[in-house]
This record gives structure tokens, sequence and C-alpha cells, in this order.
């Protein structure tokens, strides 16, 4: 069965103190930092990365606020340490917190509110995420970057495109995290069929709004379980409007913090485990590819290295339907992906 946080449960305790020493070499040091901790889904992820043995040093920036939730969860009794950065009077606040770091995530930016696409935060967030990772271009040009702000149909082409500015761009390093795609879709399948949700795994493909969020029926493991026609209609209707969902729910308070933070921390212990050495890392995500002949950027299959995207395996083979539904996006990707690298040319 798939484990999500397999470490906690793991051994004589049933939380994670003292499994430091299950994973990796004990040498291996990762410093995780994220962008935008002290926001909606900055707290909780940050407070799962600290709970993690596979994270060694916790950096947590954001313009303010930041000391205060670093001082808070430092006090967490788990090995790693936690150092709060704020950008807001601290000028070398990215510099401190970027510098050395393997991994760095990015939630930084405006959330939606009811009525709102993905699309209407591009005017906020696009300039949020080229100027962070500017800094990372500068401070930490090796590191592994998820990008979480939306539209991340644009913004990991911006931040595709800063990296190239300054000379630093790997292909491989770059992730827009789509994860809560798959999450939401684990949990929609099992609810409909009545089984549990970590024996289930959906995989999502394309990108991360509306349409371009397309789950592969035809590919859930277990194999075996089918829909209707209208079972599936359904299913793929909820899975592309869940951020809506959630939106809509939280009535002009947000979009979906806690379920992203469970998934965006899932991802980072994904790429903590890769840079530790362990291998058949898998993930799906929103990458640099020519998986798809027109696009620059599609979210497929990965299989996680030491370096970033070791492999990238594609869409597997797809029904007439899916493929239909991958006809369907790429006028949306292509038009987003043109945006972002647009935006960061004419700020250059
Ligand atoms: P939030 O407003 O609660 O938190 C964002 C945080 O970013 C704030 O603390 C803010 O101060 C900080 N910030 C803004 N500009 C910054 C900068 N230049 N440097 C450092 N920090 C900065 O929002 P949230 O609910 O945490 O959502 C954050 C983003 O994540 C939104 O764009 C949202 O659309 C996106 N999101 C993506 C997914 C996904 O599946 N990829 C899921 C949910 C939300
Ligand atoms: C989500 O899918 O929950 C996020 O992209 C946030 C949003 O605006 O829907």
């Amino acid at each position: 069965a798939f484990q999500p946080f397999p470490t906690f449960a793991r051994g004589n305790d049933e939380w994670p103190r003292g499994h430091a020493r299950n994973y990796g070499s004990s040498d291996t040091c990762v410093q995780v930092t994220v962008l935008g901790a002290s926001g909606g889904i900055g707290q909780p992820l940050s407070l799962l990365l600290k709970l993690s043995p596979l994270v060694s040093k916790l950096h947590l920036v954001d313009i303010k606020h930041t000391l205060g939730v670093a001082a808070d969860l430092s006090h967490i009794d788990t090995t790693s340490t936690v150092k709060g950065f704020t950008t807001e009077k601290d000028e070398k606040a990215l510099e401190q917190s970027l510098t050395g770091s393997h991994i760095v995530i990015i939630p930084a930016g405006v959330p939606r509110k009811p009525g709102m696409s993905r699309d209407d935060l591009f005017n906020i967030n696009a300039s949020v995420v080229r100027d962070l990772v500017t800094a990372c271009a500068c401070f930490c040009p090796k590191a592994l970057i998820g990008v979480i702000s939306n539209p991340i149909n644009s913004t990991v082409p911006i931040a595709a495109e800063v990296m190239k500015l300054s000379n630093v761009y790997d292909p491989k390093k770059i992730f827009g995290i789509t994860s809560l795609d798959l999450v939401r879709s684990n949990t929609f399948v099992a609810e409909l069929k009545n089984l549990d949700p970590a024996d289930i795994e959906v995989p999502v493909i394309g990108g991360h709004a509306g349409k371009t969020i397309i789950p592969v029926l035809s590919q859930i493991k277990p194999s075996g379980i089918c829909f209707t026609d209208d079972e599936a209609a359904k299913l793929i209707h909820r899975i592309q409007e869940a951020g809506t969902e959630v939106v809509k729910a939280k009535a002009g308070t947000g979009s979906a913090t806690l379920s992203m933070a469970y998934a965006a921390a899932r991802f980072t212990f994904s790429l903590c485990k890769a840079l530790k050495g362990e291998p058949n890392i898998y993930e799906w995500a929103y990458v640099a590819s020519n998986i798809v002949d027109c696009l620059s950027h599609f979210s497929s299959k990965l299989l996680i290295g030491k370096d970033g995207v070791a492999e990238n395996l594609g869409n597997g083979d797809l029904t007439k339907k899916e493929q239909e539904m991958v006809n369907n996006a790429l006028e949306d990707l292509q038009k987003s992906i043109e945006k972002g690298v647009e935006f960061v040319k004419k700020s250059a």
C-alpha cells in the first residue's frame, strides 16, 4: 500500500522522533527553504516538513511574520533546525536563507477569491515568482525548485525563463507542484468505489487549471477499477473543479491550504529521498518537457533522481477520450506558457 508518510508509522515510536537513521546516510543533510512560509499553505507545509527526519534544515522566508512562525516550529522536538527570515526588514534575508539550499518550495503569492480564475492571479504572482526565482538563480542555482504559486501553467515557464536569463537554467530542476490533483483524484475515486485512498494511484497529466487537468482513469492502480460513462464524466469534472470547490466553500478567505500543504509535503519528501539516493522515486509534476510536440511544459510521470528529473516517463497509453482531453488542453497550455515567457522578456 502507498504510504505518504511512511516514517510516521514505522518502528517502535509512533511519531517521527528517532527515525532519522532510517533514511539515507545520516550525513546527507537536506536544507529546504520555503518562500511564502507565513501564508495559508506555508505554515502547515512548514509544520509537516519540520516533522520529517528527511529534512535537516528548514528555512522559512516571507515578507512578514516569519520569525514568529519559525520560533513556534523550532520548539517541536524533532531533529531538524528551523530558522526564519523576513524580507521586509532584512535585505540579506533571501541571500542568507537560500544559500546552501538543496530544495526551494514557493507558495508565495495571492490566492483566488470566488469568481476568479487562476489566471486572474497572474498580475500579482508573476512578479512574485520572477523575483523569488531570480534570487534562487543567484544564491542557490543548483537547487530543486518546486513552484506552488498560481497560475502554475505560467509561473513555471516564468521560473524557467528567469533561470535562462541568469545562465543557470537546468530544465530537470524546476517543478510545478500538481500533486494536489493526484491527491484529490485518489480521494474521490476511493469515495466513489468505497476503497482505501492509500491503495489508489490516479495519474493526472497536463497542467493545473480547468480542462488542462487531465485525470487518466484508464491507468488507475490497482487496475480493474471501472466507471460508467456517467461516473467518469462526473469524476473528471469534480477533479478539474476541485480547487474552485474549495474557493467557494472558503467564501472569500482563500483557496486550498491544508490539502495543498499535505500534497506539497509529500512531493518535497520525494525530492528529499531522491537527493539522498533512494531509487524508484516517481512523481507527476508540470515540468519542461518534449512529451507533447508543440508544448515546452507538460505534467507527466517522472522518475526523480539526485539531479531532478532523471527520466520523463510520458503519458503511457491513453484512451481515445483521454487523448482528446490532451488535444483540448493544448491551446490553453500554449497560451499560458507564452504569457509567462513574454512576461519575463518584457520585464528583462
Ligand atoms: P496566502 O496569501 O495565505 O499566503 C501567501 C504568502 O506569500 C503570504 O504569507 C505572503 O506574505 C507571502 N508572499 C507574498 N509575496 C511574497 C514575496 N515576494 N516573498 C515572500 N513571501 C511572499 O496564500 P496561500 O493560500 O498560501 O496560497 C499561495 C499560492 O498558492 C496562491 O497563488 C495559490 O493560488 C497557490 N495554490 C496552488 C496550489 C497548487 O495546486 N499548485 C494549491 C493551492 C494554492
Ligand atoms: C487548487 O487547485 O486548489 C489551487 O490551484 C488553488 C485554486 O485557486 O484553486
